[in-house]
């Protein structure tokens, strides 16, 4: 892992830890589920220990339906509550009204570097300046050789899956509210959330799958 430094990210992590923990308890009990009881206590110590500070306010910390569904199951929902929590993400999907899904891949390297924004620091929200900490989570670029492992390697990504619309589409919207996708994905929504704008998921479109990019070399 490297450079957590958001706190919407860091929160994210630690709700994954915990329902990661939840998870090994079910493996070694298998006929237990995470109890109520421990995610209550879990998002009470978050609350505890969250202080509101400037642009940093509590209400970082609740959770929608899809969250409360995924933390009640254990991250595995009935398969046809999954399909309709997917199908209600899939729903918040805005794609790019000039229906052009690629940016400028060396801004996209930048934006997947960069950890920045959204602290109490912040004098506002300006997403136009915000990093998507991809590297957290993800290898990318051949090139970076510090990067995390929560999320698959997407280097080759569009020589694997081919620059067509379709695979750009998916890039685009994954990026946009990847629950629409997997409805207990622990990847952030950045569209959804608003953490990152039309152009920047643009550019992150264009390092995966722009044949010009280090990942597709
Ligand atoms: C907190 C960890 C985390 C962060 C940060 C993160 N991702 Fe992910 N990502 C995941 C996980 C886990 C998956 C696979 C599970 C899922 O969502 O389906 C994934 C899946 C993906 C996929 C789909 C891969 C496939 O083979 O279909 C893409 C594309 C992707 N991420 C791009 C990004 C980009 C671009 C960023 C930065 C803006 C990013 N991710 C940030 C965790 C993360």
């Amino acid at each position: 892992m490297k450079k957590i430094n958001t706190p919407l990210l860091a929160i994210s992590m630690s709700i994954a830890a915990v329902l990661a923990a939840g998870c090994a308890t079910q493996q070694s009990h298998s006929m237990h589920q995470t109890s109520p009881e421990m995610i209550q206590k879990a998002f009470a110590a978050m609350k505890r220990d969250f202080h509101a500070r400037a642009i940093a306010t509590m209400d970082r910390l609740d959770t929608d339906k899809v969250q409360d569904v995924c933390n009640a199951t254990g991250d595995v929902p009935p398969e046809e509550m999954a399909a309709k929590l997917e199908a209600e993400q899939t729903a918040t999907l805005k794609l790019p009204a000039d229906g052009n899904y690629m940016g400028d891949w060396k801004a996209g390297e930048k934006i997947a570097q960069s950890g920045r924004g959204m602290t109490w620091r912040d004098k506002k929200m300006e997403p136009e300046k915000n990093g998507g900490n991809c590297y957290n989570c993800h290898q990318i670029s051949p090139q970076e050789v510090s990067y995390g492992t929560i999320g698959p390697s997407l280097l080759g990504f569009g020589k694997i899956r081919g620059n067509t619309a379709e695979t750009q589409k998916y890039a685009y919207s994954k990026i946009y509210n990847s629950k629409a996708f997997n409805a207990c994905s622990t990847m952030p929504r950045f569209g959804h959330v608003g953490a990152l704008n039309e152009k920047q998921i643009k550019d992150l479109v264009a390092l995966l799958v722009d044949p010009a990019s280090p990942v597709n070399k």
